[in-house]
């Protein structure tokens, strides 16, 4: 058996689906761009529902496509698109069903699901973020059309490339998925630079950590440019295209993900016990929805009180050795100097609840003990008391 047939393996017993239906790939971001190619190809320059809190790089292949995002507001108990904000009057060829952090809202999953269904849309799960989770209608069976899932860097499993596809056995429009299914099947592997990136990415980031940044910060873009070092978002990505075209995953990271995925079971224990332990110090002194418990989020989002700002929580925690995070501040993260590129309108009246998270978001590590998670909770309250003293 290939590494590859192990990955296809791992993926159908971590979600109960079958090995055939899986195409592991270098990134997430390939599997989306043969996906929304194929649906161009078919549907026109038609558009796409998806959210502006997220990464570019889960736009990018949308609009490298030649397809129309369109974002929907947030249901901010959920961070995934409300149903009743999509304006499926547009007729969208797919929707975006995007697990935020890892948060996976069932009901709201399958209401999205059946509207776009009606409306001729394909359902598309982005779990980028929860790895080996898909959101289940009341019969068990996954509620989308496909599923993507990414094992890169700072994603839910502590590999730092691959991702995967899986399509569902009923994907609706037969020709579609025997297509897709070749496509995915006949990627090209990287070439020999990519490949060296690749193998080398770890110890170039551990050498470029240690740098002084005035020193980092140009060598990572001469590394780059040279195409010796890859980054986890490349400047073209944050432009509206990707660097490439789709690539197949080598063996060895095929191996590295597979392999992975036998400790997913007690990497998700972790998470859901930080996660657990945050919801409990922080109560209610911020704005978590509460059905994050229990879930093995990839990073606990805490929302500071309005009017406060995010940032200096951030800095102070970083000050005292807290690897907290700004995943989607802003928009479209890390950040677009071209939003028309991503066919998005700053400050959009039809997306207060998104623009509200932004402005308050600050993301705590879930790779920490319950009792660290609940040290860095203190710590988190302590620095939003001082900024609320010193209004
Ligand atoms: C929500 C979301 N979707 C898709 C992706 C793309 O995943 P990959 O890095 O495997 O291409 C990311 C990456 O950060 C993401 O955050």
């Amino acid at each position: 058996m290939t590494a590859v047939d192990d990955l296809r393996r791992g993926l159908a017993e971590a979600t109960g689906t079958d090995a055939a239906d899986w195409y592991p790939v270098l990134k997430a971001r390939y599997a989306m761009l043969e996906v929304f190619t194929a649906l161009a190809e078919r549907r026109g320059r038609s558009a796409v529902v998806t959210q502006a809190l997220t990464c570019a790089t889960a736009v990018d292949p949308i609009v490298e496509a030649g397809l129309r995002p369109v974002y929907a507001d947030i249901d901010p108990g959920t961070y995934a698109i409300r149903p009743g904000a999509v304006a499926w009057e547009d007729g969208p060829s797919a929707a975006v069903i995007q697990h935020t952090f890892g948060v996976i809202d069932e009901s709201s999953s399958a209401e999205i699901a059946d509207a776009a269904r009606r409306v001729g849309a394909l359902v598309v799960e982005d779990s980028a973020h929860c790895a080996g989770r898909m959101a289940r209608g009341t019969d068990g069976a996954p509620v989308a059309d496909v599923s993507f899932h990414s094992f890169g860097i700072e994603k839910q499993l502590p590999t730092k490339f691959g991702g995967a596809v899986w399509l569902s056995p009923d994907l609706p429009g037969r020709e579609l998925r025997s297509a897709l299914a070749d496509s995915l099947s006949s990627l090209p592997q990287p070439g020999a630079r990519l490949a060296f990136a690749i193998k080398t990415y770890r110890l170039q980031r551990g050498v470029l950590n240690r740098l002084p940044r005035q020193i980092s910060r140009p060598l990572e873009r001469v590394l780059t440019a040279a195409g010796l070092f890859e980054p986890a978002v490349a400047r073209a990505e944050v432009e509206g295209r990707l660097t490439r075209g789709a690539l197949a995953i080598p063996d060895h990271v095929a191996a590295e993900v597979a392999d992975a995925l036998g400790r997913l079971e007690s990497i998700e224990a972790g998470r859901t016990a930080a996660v657990d332990a945050y919801l409990e110090a922080l109560g209610d002194a911020i704005g978590a929805p509460e059905h994050l418990a229990g879930q093995p989020l990839v990073r606990f989002p805490m929302l500071v009180p309005a009017g406060l700002d995010p940032e200096s929580v951030i800095s102070q925690l970083q000050a005292q050795g807290v690897y907290a995070g700004r995943w989607y501040r802003p928009v479209l993260f890390p950040g677009t100097d071209t939003p028309e590129s991503y066919a998005y309108t700053p400050g959009d009246p039809s997306l207060a609840t998104t623009h509200d998270v932004v402005a308050r978001l600050v993301n705590l590590p879930t790779t920490v003990s319950p009792e660290r998670a609940r040290q860095i909770a203190g710590l988190a309250l302590k620095a939003v008391a001082a900024q609320r003293a010193a209004a």
